[in-house]
């Protein structure tokens, strides 16, 4: 009983050991910068973020690609796979401005409530981008004032 407790304590703190070993390899990966997948650097050394809790990118279209295109896609067609991620290119349900900015802000089952971590002004700004990209055609601007209303 002894000995088998031991010999797994011992294995645990060996695959312990290698996790921490390719936990750092990865980190290095991520250090050296172009070959990150998702374009954020884990030292905010492109401004993407003012801190870990909210973006300081004021535009729609990067707000879009730094926050949106991971799910729905950088074509905005959406994808399939572990999870359903909805297209939002020729979306209708787009037609709302609110309704958008409402997703945003609260999220909706498998998505996170991102605007939270966003101002006004930006929430409005992504959804303002993609309601007038990816094959919509929704002029009606929604302003920083209809975000602050819903939020
Ligand atoms: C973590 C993944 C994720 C991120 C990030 C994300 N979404 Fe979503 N989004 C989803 C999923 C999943 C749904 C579908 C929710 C459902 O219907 O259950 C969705 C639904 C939506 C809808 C409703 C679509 C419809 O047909 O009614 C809109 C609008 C939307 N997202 C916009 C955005 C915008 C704009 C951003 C960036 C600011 C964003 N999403 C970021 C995963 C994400």
């Amino acid at each position: 009983m002894k000995l088998t407790s031991t010999i797994l304590a011992l294995s645990m703190a060996v695959a312990a050991g290698s996790i921490a070993a390719s936990a750092g390899a990865q980190s290095a990966a991520e250090a050296s910068g172009p070959a990150s997948p998702t374009g954020v650097h884990g030292g905010d050394t492109d401004g993407a973020f003012i801190n870990a809790r909210s973006f300081s990118e004021p535009d729609g279209e990067k707000l879009y690609r730094r926050v949106c295109a991971g799910c729905h896609m950088p074509d905005a067609k959406g994808a399939q796979g572990a999870g359903m991620y909805p297209a939002l290119a020729g979306n209708q349900n787009l037609a709302s401005g609110d309704y958008a900015v409402y997703v945003v802000l609260k999220g909706m089952h498998g998505m996170p409530g991102v605007g939270r971590m966003m101002t006004d002004a930006q929430v409005a700004e992504v959804v303002n981008y993609v309601r007038t990209h990816f094959g919509n055609k929704y002029r009606d601007k929604v302003t920083a004032a209809q975000v602050s209303a819903v939020r």
